[in-house]
């Protein structure tokens, strides 16, 4: 096969189709994870590759953007990001060492078709995390995705202060649950799509941006508590 220079020329579906998945991680590493995280953190689904594709048309990243996936399992929605839109950066944050791995090698595949040219793309546009989303850097982020169907309520609830904490650039956010008070004060809803995951194929994806700081309620007491 030609070593191909660019993400945009690569058939990274057929290049993933046998790359381990999210689902086969073991025991232990679910066990650690809920540990960290809370029960019900290690359940695993993922949005199929139809329905990202039509995620990303919607949320049209440019050069600009970075965009992240907190839980981001086995690395494919970064990944289809990087190479089926113009977004600048996208990064795949996941607390899983199995799911990290699994991301890393879908990674090293699409690396391993790929001239000099092609890889330098993929490692200055590709950035997989290994590490908890309520902690890690969102300075830079424009778009975010997170999964949210499965995560225990605290989980949740803690994303979402550290998202409006940390990241300042926001412009979209898209999650598959409702965002709990006060943060559907804090972002308000701009619109939903309806769109395929491995649970169901009509899963409604939540889609916010943050109010202005002029208009948001006063909820800081209560946010606090
Ligand atoms: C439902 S899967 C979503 C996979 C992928 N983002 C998608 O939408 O197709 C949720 C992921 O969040 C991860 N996760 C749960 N708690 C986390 C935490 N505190 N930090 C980082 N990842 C976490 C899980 O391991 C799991 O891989």
């Amino acid at each position: 096969m030609t070593a191909r220079s660019s993400l945009r020329d690569l058939d990274w579906r057929a290049l993933l189709r046998d790359a381990p998945n999210g689902y086969d991680v073991g025991a232990d590493d679910r066990a650690a994870l809920e540990w960290h995280a809370g029960k019900g953190a290690a359940t695993y689904g993922e949005l199929l590759p139809d329905a990202a594709s039509a995620l990303l048309a919607w949320l049209a990243p440019t050069t600009s953007d970075v965009f992240v996936d907190l839980g981001s399992g086995s690395g494919r929605l970064p990944i289809q990001a990087v190479c089926e839109t113009a977004v600048g950066r996208a990064v795949g944050v996941e607390l899983s060492t199995g799911r990290h791995a699994a991301a890393s090698r879908a990674r090293d595949l699409l690396a391993s078709a790929m001239d000099d040219d092609g890889r330098a793309e993929l490692a200055q546009r590709l950035e997989l995390r290994c590490e908890d989303l309520r902690a890690t850097a969102l300075d830079d982020v424009t778009l975010i995705w997170m999964s949210s169907t499965a995560f225990p309520e605290p989980l949740f609830a803690a994303a979402c202060r550290h998202i409006d904490a940390r990241a300042g650039r926001l412009r979209l956010l898209a999650t598959t649950t409702a965002l709990p008070p006060p943060w559907d004060r804090v972002f308000e809803a701009v619109g939903s799509l309806h769109l395929a995951t491995t649970w169901s194929p009509r899963t409604r994806v939540h889609v916010a941006r943050r109010r202005s700081a002029a208009t948001v309620p006063p909820i800081a007491a209560e946010a606090a508590t």
